[in-house]
């Protein structure tokens, strides 16, 4: 367990020693917690975006070009969802919601469901989620685990050949910004988990809680882009890294 302290001497063993006494903990997770689990990160070698293009899969123009070709590659990672279950990172998390004497919302960037079948309630899907897809007619967000095809109909207006994927595509807003806002708003503790800080808003917000003065956690396998920002740094596989920090977090 690697720890890197960025902050003044003086501040390090306050913050050292009070890793208990939070009460309002924003966690954003990242590919790298679901890593663990079997499910490809997009940014390292052999991730989703060494074997594809983004510009071929994830815009919404490469949807008005090649729909199929987008729909076989959500396709296929909505079929993995079946074979992989969360590991003890997403488990410590729901754990940690369970037990802290306050409150935790996990935002994350995934499109898995590992959070919510590890237990994890307060969850925003800031990019989408893969087992839910979206009429293009009538905006219905519908719950969809299997493959989307053209013959498909909307469940809500009955309409065919209308659903696409309920994921944010690059070019796209995400969603619960608003949320997030206010959730950051309130917290004392933001920690980051297993993203590489490459994509905004989402990166964004190590930035905008530092501004609020609230202490930054990164656990991640590497420091990533953003690890300036963070108060400390914990590296290695989330799986090791994100139980032992609950377990300091809930004063064991
Ligand atoms: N434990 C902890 N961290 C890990 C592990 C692991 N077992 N495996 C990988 N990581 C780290 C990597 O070091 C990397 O910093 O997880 C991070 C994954 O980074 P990316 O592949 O860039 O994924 P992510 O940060 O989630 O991407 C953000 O980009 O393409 C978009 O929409 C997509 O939501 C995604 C967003």
């Amino acid at each position: 367990m690697t720890l890197i302290m960025n902050m003044a001497d003086e501040d390090k063993m306050n913050n050292c020693d009070r890793v208990t006494g939070f009460r309002n903990i924003v966690v954003l997770t990242g590919s790298g917690i679901s890593a663990e689990s079997g499910l490809a990160t997009f940014r390292d070698s052999g991730g989703l975006w060494a074997k594809y293009r983004i510009e071929d899969v994830a815009t919404p123009e490469a949807f008005t070009r090649d729909p199929s070709l987008v729909q076989d590659f959500y396709n296929m990672r909505r079929e993995e969802l079946g074979k992989v279950a969360p590991n003890k990172a997403h488990y410590a998390l729901a754990e940690l919601e369970a037990e802290l004497d306050g409150k935790v919302m996990v935002v994350t960037q995934n499109v898995d469901d590992l959070h919510e079948r590890a237990g994890s309630k307060n969850l925003l899907h800031m990019h989408g989620e893969l087992a839910k897809a979206r009429c293009l007619s009538c905006g219905s967000v519908l719950s969809w685990r299997e493959s989307i095809n053209p013959h498909d109909r909307c469940t809500d207006c009955g309409l065919h050949d209308c659903l696409r994927p309920h994921i944010v595509w690059f070019g796209e807003i995400p969603l619960y910004l608003n949320e997030i806002d206010e959730a950051l708003n309130e917290a004392d503790l933001f920690i980051s988990i297993g993203t590489s800080g490459s994509v905004y808003p989402a990166a964004g917000l190590v930035a905008a809680a530092r501004a609020l003065d609230i202490h930054t956690v990164e656990i991640n396998m590497e420091p990533s882009d953003g690890q300036h920002f963070f108060h400390e740094g914990h590296y290695g596989p989330a799986g090791e890294m994100v139980p032992n920090f609950v377990n300091a977090l809930l004063g064991r």
